[in-house]
């Protein structure tokens, strides 16, 4: 049975199907389908498609404008798209909000610096229905031990430690974070995620939007990366690095037979320009030795690609950069859409 079925103030049984509202256990916690958002003339999100699963922490992961916070707000029925649907845990995101099955750590704002930590835990609780205990939510945002300090004096890692506190006070099904450690130094930003990561530990949705690699990176299971309103490519960190990881080979030989050198060992993609070859592949020690035995090439180069290279060239604005990235293959099947 799921976590939130346990709750009894949600939960019942039906035929063996746990039901929440409208969900069963097999519901997605959330799906988006088609969903835009367009101000005017700007597509801020232009038809992004995604299911995310029960348990599964996905980064949102895009440069600036890319759409992150215009999805976000739709899945926290803050504002309404203009096109698609979201379906929290398969209801509108107005009624999951509404039963407490999504919240959402935002970046600043709603803190009053006179209270304590606790105090604004406690006051927050006294607004929802059936809270989580005090005790409970300061030990799992690991606050216990500064509870009675006022929340003037802590820290911005802190302040996000405490804003993290008080999403869990509905105890939620879903956890949205936008942007969450914008700011924070290096100690904060990885006891916040150390908090995050041990409450996920027992299978809460999370889905974050972060501008740091090395974020996503450590703490997704998914990288989703937006550019432009759109999803242009999605799979694990281990996936969207093997996607990038391989080298890009070049070099100079006239009169290139393209379809000869897509067969040689592990190269994804061939592309010629002029008396210029440029190979990517898995294997760029194979290529180097039948490039130079087997044909005349000559001033070649390699080099090779990490995460931060598969950013920048997927989230882009030059063709070139995303071209330099190597197709996704059989054993690697992140996506590039
Ligand atoms: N209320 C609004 N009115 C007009 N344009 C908007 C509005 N909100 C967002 N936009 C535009 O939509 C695009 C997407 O913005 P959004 O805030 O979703 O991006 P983001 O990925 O969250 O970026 P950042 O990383 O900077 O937070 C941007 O071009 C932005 O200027
Ligand atoms: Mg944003």
């Amino acid at each position: 049975m799921s976590r939130a079925a346990d709750d009894a103030g949600h939960g019942s049984e039906t035929a063996g199907q746990t039901t929440i509202g409208g969900m069963t256990t097999d519901t997605p916690a959330l799906h988006l389908a088609g969903l835009t958002k367009h101000f005017g003339a700007v597509k801020a999100v232009d038809g992004i498609d995604l299911t995310v699963g029960r348990g599964e922490v996905v980064a949102f992961l895009g440069p600036n404008g890319a759409g992150k916070t215009s999805t976000i707000d739709m899945v926290l029925g803050l504002s309404t798209p203009t096109a698609g649907t979201v379906e929290v845990l398969g209801l509108r995101p107005y009624d999951a909000v509404g039963h407490g099955l999504v919240a959402a750590v935002m970046q600043s704002g709603g803190l009053l610096k006179d209270l304590t930590v606790a105090e604004t835990v406690q006051l927050t609780a006294s607004l929802f229905r059936s809270p989580r205990g005090t005790a409970e939510v300061l030990g799992r945002a690991n606050l216990t031990d500064i509870a009675d300090r006022r929340v003037g004096l802590c820290s911005g890692g802190e302040q996000q430690r405490l804003r993290f506190a008080l999403a869990l006070l509905p105890d939620p099904e879903l956890l949205v974070l936008d942007e969450p450690t914008t700011g924070m130094d290096v100690e904060s930003r990885r006891s916040f995620w150390a908090a995050i990561r041990q409450d996920t530990g027992r299978g809460r949705t999370v889905v974050f939007a972060t501008h740091y690699l090395d974020e996503a990176d450590a703490y997704a299971d998914r990288i989703v990366l937006v550019r432009h309103g759109r999803i242009v490519a999605e799979g694990t960190p281990a996936q969207l690095k093997a996607m990038s990881s391989g080298r890009t080979v070049r070099a100079t030989l006239p009169g290139a037979d393209q379809s000869r050198l897509a067969g040689l060992p592990g190269v994804t993609s061939v592309e010629v320009r002029g008396d210029t070859v440029i190979l990517q592949t898995r294997d760029s020690d194979a290529v180097l030795r039948r490039l130079l035995t087997e044909t005349g090439a000559h001033d070649v180069e390699v080099t090779s690609r990490n995460l931060e290279d598969a950013f920048v060239a997927l989230t882009s604005d030059t063709p070139d950069d995303a071209a330099a990235l190597a197709a996704p293959t059989a054993s690697t099947t992140g996506s590039l859409r």
